[in-house]
């Protein structure tokens, strides 16, 4: 079994699930990099609890929204149902994507990207682009690795206290793969101790770049922070909007 077949659950909100101030943030991100076509057909891919997927059904686009945990999409269509949003849900893995040139933009959010061998990362971006329309945009949101890299000395070993949990956290960067391995240990106040791993590939900007270019998309802006500013040194994201041609 690999990592990203147990770690989507319930532990995974707690331990990543921005709040919804963060997602006004992201929200008012996205509107600025996806030219405002009204009735915009979106696939959020990867959407987890559909945070994204109802904001965007809210501003009028038709979202496609998916992911391969049952549990996360229940929220989602739940939350939809509530909201009075028409949102298409699939339950699928994102290495079975298989759409031609059906959407106006692709997201792929909150580092939803970099789970899998090398060769199998770049097959997903392909599939991302062939999931474009002629002219659509693919919003990749990472890590800035290079900023992940200096800053990683101080939250190698650490520990944080949230909602009653202690969250301890174990994190290397291995040089010969470019993963980030991470070891999470997740004690409730009083309770038994969970333990979770993750392992991402973290890609710098120029391997990115030629990735992109060998799935047919083109660079067409680069952030390094949510609020639109440059991508540089110390900038904590690696915001990356590609076009087709
Ligand atoms: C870090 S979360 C991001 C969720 C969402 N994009 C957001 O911005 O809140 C990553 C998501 O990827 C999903 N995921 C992981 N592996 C996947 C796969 N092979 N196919 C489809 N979804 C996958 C997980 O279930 C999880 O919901």
């Amino acid at each position: 079994m690999a990592w990203y077949d147990d770690y989507f659950e319930d532990d995974y909100l707690l331990l990543e699930e921005p709040t919804d101030v963060e997602t006004l943030g992201h929200i008012a991100f996205l509107r600025s990099v996806l030219p405002g076509r009204t009735q915009a057909r979106v696939l959020d891919l990867a959407c987890g609890s559909g945070r994204l997927s109802l904001a965007m059904a809210r501003l009028g686009w038709r979202v496609t929204a998916l992911d391969f945990k049952e549990s996360m999409l229940r929220r989602g269509r739940e939350m939809a149902e509530k909201a009075g949003l028409a949102i298409d849900f699939i339950l699928q893995d994102m290495r079975k994507l298989n759409y031609e040139a059906e959407f106006d933009f692709v997201l792929s959010f909150l580092h939803s990207f970099g789970y899998f061998r090398d060769e199998e990362n770049l097959r997903v971006l392909s599939a991302m682009a062939r999931a474009l329309k002629p002219g659509g945009r693919l919003l990749l949101d990472l890590a800035n690795r290079d900023t992940l890299l200096t800053e990683l000395e101080k939250h190698a070993r650490r520990w944080i206290y949230r909602s009653d949990h202690y969250l301890l956290f174990r994190r290397d960067l291995d040089p010969l793969t470019g993963r980030l391995d991470s070891k999470i240990t997740v004690i409730p106040e009083g309770g038994l101790a969970r333990h979770h791993s993750s392992s991402v590939r973290y890609y710098t900007y120029p391997e990115l770049k030629g990735m992109l270019r060998q799935a047919g998309l083109k660079i067409v802006g680069i952030h390094g922070g949510y609020d639109r500013t440059p991508c540089a040194w110390g900038s904590p994201r690696m915001l990356v909007v590609a076009e087709k041609g």
